[in-house]
């Protein structure tokens, strides 16, 4: 069910922890499932990530795709960071199942909610960026389940 990538990330979480002091950090839930996603940034003077930890009390899929998401913004600038979206993080996972692609936004949203943390704390606008929800399901409870 699950692809190698994804056991192994879920079994050998990389960049788990916290930055003190970090530049940006931004917190997701879902509160469907009571999950919640953490993202710490250590971002340079020249907008440059250096490091990102994660703190993920979730399913193993949330694991995974924090993991890979860390990896993936590991020294990338801001812009660059944006790019990882969660289907950016489903790829280089080797995908997931589709009931587990919620949550890889959690780790979308966590990233998107760390920059915008950063971007408040140094009063810059960061092009694209909304401002993050604290649940993904936010807004949501019209629509019908896809998952
Ligand atoms: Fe909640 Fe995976 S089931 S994030």
């Amino acid at each position: 069910m699950y692809s190698e990538k994804v056991m192994d990330h879920f079994q050998n979480p990389r960049n788990v922890g916290e930055i003190e002091d970090a530049s940006g950090v931004g917190t997701v839930g879902n509160a469907k499932c009571g999950d919640i996603m953490r993202i710490y940034l250590d971002i340079d003077e020249n907008q440059v990530i250096h490091d990102c930890k994660f703190k993920t009390f979730g399913c193993g899929a949330a694991v995974a795709t924090s993991s890979m998401a860390t990896e993936l913004v590991k020294g990338k600038t801001i812009q660059e960071a944006m790019e990882v979206t969660n289907q950016a993080v489903m790829d280089a996972l080797d995908g997931l199942p589709p009931v587990k692609v919620h949550c890889s936004l959690l780790a979308e949203e966590a990233i998107h909610a760390a920059l915008w943390d950063y971007a408040e704390k140094n009063h810059i606008e960061i092009e694209g960026l909304e401002k993050p929800k604290t649940d993904i399901h936010e807004g949501e409870e019209e629509q019908e389940e896809e998952y």
